[in-house]
C-alpha cells in the first residue's frame, strides 16, 4: 500500500534551502505529505484545509482518525482564518510564540472536521524552528501535522528515527538535524478566563502562570484515566510512546536505586536509561545515558531516541528513573509514566516493592 519514492533532503543552511523548501511547500499545497523538523519533534505535514490530506496523514501514521491534528501557522495572527481567537491567545502568543506551545480554540469552517477528529475545536501552533516556519510561510496554508512517528512509537527527534518509521509513506523528509527540545509542545485549552494544561512540554506550568493567573493541570497529565472516563484530549486515551519491552520507572533514594540496578544487571538482560553520574558504577551493555541527574533539558532531548535504543537492545525489561514533577520534569513525567503504563517501583534499602 505504501510505496512512495520518499525524497530525503538535508538542510543545513536556510538561505541555501529556498529551492527545496519551495518544492516541499508546493507538494503540501497539492495534497502531498512532507516531514519537517520543529524545535519539539519532527512533524508529518499535510494541507490542513484538505480532508484528503488528513486521510493520508492518518494512513501514513497508522493512526486512529478520531485523534485530532495540530495545525501549524507561520505567525500567531494567521490563526484568525482557522480559529476563533481570544485575548488570552494573544497574551500567550506574545510570551511564547513562535515556540513550543499549542492552543486549543473554537474551530472555523475553513478547517474540515476530518482534521479535528470531528471536534468543533482546533489545536493551533506556531513553531519556532526556522525550517518549519519558512516551509509553512512558503506553503501559504495551515499545515496539519502530528508527530512523524508510526502510531504507538516514540515521537522522532532525529531524521534517522523518521526514516525508520515513514520512509516510503511520505513524499519528502526534510532532515534538519536533532530537535532542540525533544518532547512535543505544551497544549493548553482556554476555558473561561483561565487555562487548562492538557499536555506539558517545553513551556512549563510555571511559565504559563506568569501569563495567566488561573492554570489548572488536567488530571490525565499525571494520572491514569478510569475506564469509564472521557478524555479531554483524544490523545490522552492512547498508550503513546510505548517501547515493546515493558518499561519500569524507579523511585527511591539514589544509592538504593543504583544498588537495585546493579543487582538487576547481574540477574537479567535489562536496558537502563541512566544518569551520567551512574555510568561508571554500571555494566556498559544496554546502558543508555540520558544526561546528568539535574539536567532535565538534556533528558528531554534524549528521552524518545533513548526509548527506541532501549527497544533495539532486545532487553526483556527497561528501567528508567521516575522524573520529578517540577519544571520540565512534569513533561518528562507525563511521557514516561505513559510509556511505562504507570508502572512505578518504589525502591527501599532492603529490596524492591511495587
Ligand atoms: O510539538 C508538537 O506538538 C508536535 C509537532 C509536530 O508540532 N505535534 C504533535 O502532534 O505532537 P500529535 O498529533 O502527535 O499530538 C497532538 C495532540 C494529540 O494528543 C491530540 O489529541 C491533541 O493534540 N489535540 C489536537 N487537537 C485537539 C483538540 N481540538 N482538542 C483537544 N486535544 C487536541
Ligand atoms: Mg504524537
Amino acid at each position: 500500500m505504501f510505496s512512495l519514492q520518499t525524497e530525503l533532503i538535508k538542510i543545513t543552511n536556510l538561505t541555501a534551502a529556498e529551492e527545496p523548501l519551495s518544492r516541499a511547500a508546493a507538494i503540501l499545497r497539492q495534497g502531498g505529505l512532507v516531514v519537517f523538523p520543529t524545535e519539539t519533534v519532527y512533524g508529518l505535514g499535510g494541507n490542513g484545509t484538505d480532508a484528503n490530506a488528513a486521510k493520508r496523514i492518518y494512513a501514513a501514521k497508522g493512526r486512529p482518525s478520531d485523534n485530532p491534528l495540530i495545525i501549524h501557522v507561520a505567525r500567531p495572527e494567521d490563526a484568525e482564518a482557522y480559529a476563533v481567537t481570544h485575548p488570552l491567545y494573544y497574551r500567550l502568543a506574545n510570551a511564547f510564540m513562535p515556540g513550543p506551545l499549542t492552543v486549543i480554540l473554537p474551530k472555523r469552517d475553513t478547517i474540515p472536521l476530518s482534521v479535528t477528529g470531528g471536534l468543533d475545536s482546533v489545536a493551533v501552533r506556531c513553531p519556532a524552528h526556522p525550517v518549519a516556519n519558512r516551509l509553512i510561510e512558503l506553503a501559504g496554508i495551515p499545515v496539519a501535522a502530528p508527530s512523524a512517528n508510526l502510531s504507538g512509537k516514540p515521537s522522532p527527534t532525529c531524521a534517522e528515527d523518521v526514516i525508520r518509521d515513514l520512509s516510503g509513506r511520505v513524499d519528502i523528509i526534510l532532515d534538519g538535524g536533532d530537535c532542540e527540545i525533544g518532547l512535543e509542545s505544551t497544549i493548553v485549552k482556554i476555558e473561561d478566563d483561565g487555562l487548562l494544561l492538557l499536555r506539558p512540554g517545553g513551556i512549563t506550568y510555571d511559565a504559563l502562570c506568569m501569563v495567566c493567573e488561573r492554570v489548572r493541570v488536567a488530571d490525565a497529565v499525571t494520572h491514569q484515566l478510569a475506564a469509564n472516563e472521557r478524555p479531554l484530549s483524544p490523545g490522552m486515551k492512547y498508550r503513546h510512546y510505548a517501547p515493546t519491552a515493558p518499561l519500569v520507572l524507579l523511585s527511591g533514594e539514589d544509592n538504593a536505586v543504583l544498588r537495585f540496578l546493579q543487582t538487576e544487571q547481574a540477574a537479567r538482560r535489562c536496558a537502563i536509561l541512566c544518569y551520567e553520574e551512574e555510568r561508571a558504577a554500571l555494566q556498559p551493555n544496554c546502558l543508555i545515558p540520558v544526561g546528568g541527574r539535574e539536567d532535565l533539558e538534556q533528558q528531554a532531548r534524549r528521552l524518545f531516541h533513548a526509548l527506541r535504543q532501549a527497544d533495539d537492545t532486545g532487553a526483556e525489561i527497561i528501567y528508567a528513573h521516575l522524573p520529578p514533577l517540577e519544571g520540565l520534569g512534569l513533561a518528562l513525567y507525563n511521557r514516561m509514566i505513559r510509556a511505562a503504563a504507570h508502572t512505578v517501583m518504589q525502591i527501599r534499602e532492603t529490596g524492591a516493592q511495587q
